[in-house]
């Protein structure tokens, strides 16, 4: 790979551009511009946005594509990035002609699926093609408004020795189909494939190049895929898309929750615990699971799956303290359900309280849903967007809510949220209120 990189620096035959692919490179051919008068003009994330025909989708992109905006979805084989792009596309093609080429599959093979997930769309044109020349030729010819590459990794330049999927050839290709979307102010998606420790170089290589970064995943086994926006300059990358991969094809899945729940019985099990995360603007229920079992090493074992494991070891280090748990002997396993990874703070009350619950065999009863974020001190501090939690977990069945006293000045009253609150000030008065009398 090292002598690929030295060898497009030394050769770079392409530098002088492929024939009829002489845009400049990041597609802002022309004159230098004073800024006063740039800034009279349109730009980029002003443009019109497409909806794609996924709620999910649009809302991670910020309203949907726009002219010119370049979008890498990357992801591990067979995670459903070209049937995502290819409905994706057949919904966009109602409204510009759009261009799906794919390098991995025969026209054929893609018809079959278009025509297996009931997709039609008189403005989506099919090209089973690898080598860039021609793809931007009929890119041209067949007067594409919008373009997808599925997958960037299986087309070449011809003008260069390197193989497709290496460095050289990844870069390369994405740099003149960019130069081309920019140019032409085409929205361009680009798929690229990663394994799942992100052993595959290529989709990375490009982060810094394309407007928007998507990575599509799932943590378990199932039919629920994850879609995450790394980077996007035009709009936001702490939202989630959730989709469903079923007989026809990818669906949005709006309504979570249920995915992040262990089981879809509610009897009380010692050990689980519910909160309400918000990821991006969504609230969704989640529930975390502890398991503590006397040690037979040393040094007890701490296993933590969902949540970052150092915030898991400060968090049972604050119940040992405050909650006078003794953790010294016993092995502590903590997951969270569904295969979300959270960062989200206002979980912390959920975590203590579960290994408090498991530690002691005492269930918290499933009305609770559990909401703070927990201080060194053992004190619960307050968390952001507390109301549109609680009406999460109003809409999800939940009957009480135990929340930080600091949190509760801020709600517009009791009623408005439609749930029992409970007010604790820190973890020992909060593990009085949920664990008593279960
Ligand atoms: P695909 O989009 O080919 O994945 P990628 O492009 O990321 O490699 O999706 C492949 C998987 O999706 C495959 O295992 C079959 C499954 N699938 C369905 O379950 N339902 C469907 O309608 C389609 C088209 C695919
Ligand atoms: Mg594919």
């Amino acid at each position: 790979m090292a002598e690929e990189i030295e060898a497009a620096r030394t050769e770079a035959p392409w530098q002088r551009g492929l024939s009829g692919v002489s845009e400049s490179r990041d597609g802002s051919a022309g004159a230098p511009l004073s800024l006063a008068e740039a800034l009279k003009r349109p730009q980029a994330g002003d443009g019109e946005r497409l909806a794609t025909g996924f709620s999910e989708l649009d809302r991670l992109l910020g309203g949907g594509v726009l002219p010119g905006q370049v979008i890498l979805l990357a992801g591990p084989p067979g995670i459903g990035k070209s049937t995502l792009i290819l409905q994706a596309a057949a919904s966009l093609g109602s409204k510009r002609r759009f261009l799906y080429v794919s390098g991995e599959e025969s026209r054929e093979q893609v018809l079959g699926r278009a025509r297996r997930l009931a997709l039609s769309s008189e403005r989506l044109f099919l090209l089973s093609e690898t080598n860039l020349a021609s793809i931007l030729a009929h890119a041209e010819k067949a007067a594409a408004e919008g373009l997808v590459i599925d997958s960037i990794q299986t087309i070449f330049h011809p003008e260069l020795p390197a193989s497709p999927g290496s460095v050289v050839q990844v870069r390369e290709c994405a740099f003149a189909l960019l130069a081309r979307a920019k140019a032409a102010g085409l929205p361009l998606f680009l798929l690229g494939h990663v394994t799942k420790d992100g052993a595959l170089a290529g989709p990375k290589l490009l982060e810094h190049m394309v407007d928007t970064v998507l990575y599509f995943d799932s943590e378990r086994q199932g039919a629920l895929r994850i879609l995450r926006a790394t980077k996007n300059r035009f709009g936001p990358t702490d939202e989630i898309g959730l989709f469903e991969m079923g007989a026809e094809g990818l669906r949005d899945v709006p309504e979570a929750s249920s995915f992040f729940r262990f089981g879809a019985s509610d009897d009380p099990v010692a050990g689980r615990a519910s909160s309400i995360s918000i990821e991006g603007t969504r609230p969704l229920v989640v529930q975390v699971e502890s398991l503590a079992v006397y040690t037979r090493y040393p040094l007890p074992r701490r296993m933590a799956t969902g949540i970052d494991l150092n915030r898991v070891l400060v968090l049972l280090a604050a119940s040992e303290k405050h909650l006078r748990l003794k953790l010294e002997n016993q092995d502590v396993f903590v997951s969270l359900a569904g295969g979300l990874k959270l960062k989200d703070p206002a979980i912390d009350l959920a975590v203590c309280l579960s290994v408090a619950s498991a530690l002691s065999d005492v269930p918290i009863g499933p009305e609770w849903a559990l909401v703070g974020e927990v201080g060194l001190l053992g004190q619960l501090r307050s968390v952001s967007h507390l109301e549109t939690r609680l009406k999460e977990a109003t809409r999800a069945g939940f009957r009480r809510a135990l929340v930080p006293s600091r949190s509760v000045k801020g709600l517009p009253g009791k009623a408005a949220v439609g749930l029992e609150l409970v007010e604790a000030r820190d973890l020992a008065s909060a593990a009085k209120a949920v664990l008593q009398g279960s």
